[in-house]
């Protein structure tokens, strides 16, 4: 199978889990999850309404004919369906490829299930390989690039993109991450990060891979 039909696979088999009526569930971004997005209308009849992760999702979404809300007026969501940038063996991830790390990071956070969907292409046994995109307030890009090369990182900025947020991204290369869940918290302390790519604190609970001899695996 060619990657589009591995992602389509993948997308295909999350659809499982949205198995209740009137669900209000969280949605990633990005070229996995425009498949089940695609495929989403198949379920609509349980889905009383999405929260998105980005401008670009929501779009997608609303043309689908979804009730698209904020979180603020949600509360807590049962789901949260998302792909990744890598994923290693406890389903902790670098995410941020699209730059929506920091809605995808809070929507994860304020989700009850996080399942993750990917191909086997993502899958590493330590992370870093991608580089680790940084949200960072404009005024704060030189600094906080500064700060990561002391932390072993290469920066590099990613020219002519703004967040959904209105902020930069930098793009951290050469990282060997064998402590994910350290390094997530010491990158969100340097002043004027808004997020790290990093999902280890709050990680997927189910990471659904599309292996490329067409089996599923998941973890
Ligand atoms: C978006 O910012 C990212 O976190 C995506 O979830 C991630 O890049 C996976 O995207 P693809 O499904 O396009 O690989």
């Amino acid at each position: 199978m060619n990657s589009e039909q591995l992602k389509r696979q993948v997308a295909e088999a999350a659809l499982q889990y949205i198995n209740d009526y009137d669900m209000v569930i969280g949605i990633g971004t990005g070229s996995t999850v425009n498949h089940f997005i695609d495929l989403l209308p198949n379920v609509k009849n349980r889905i009383e309404a999405v929260v998105s992760s980005s401008e670009v999702s929501t779009k997608k979404l609303i043309s689908h004919g979804f009730n698209v809300k904020e979180l603020n007026q949600t509360g807590d969501l049962s789901l949260y369906i998302d792909g990744a940038d890598e994923c290693d063996g406890h389903n902790r991830l670098i995410k941020g490829g699209g730059g929506a790390l920091t809605r995808e990071k809070i929507i994860a956070a304020a989700s009850n299930q996080f399942i993750c969907i990917v191909d086997e292409s993502k899958c590493v046994d330590v992370l870093g390989k991608f580089p680790l995109p940084i949200e960072v307030l404009p005024m704060a890009r030189s600094f906080v690039a500064r700060q990561m090369v002391k932390l072993g990182g290469q920066p590099i900025y990613r020219e002519g993109f703004t967040t959904d947020n209105g902020n930069q991204i930098i793009d951290i290369h050469n990282l060997k991450i064998l402590n994910p869940v350290d390094l997530e918290t010491k990158i969100n302390q340097i002043p004027g990060v808004v997020t790290n790519g990093l999902f280890a604190h709050r990680s997927a609970d189910v990471t659904l891979i599309a292996q490329s001899n067409g089996n599923l695996q998941t973890q």
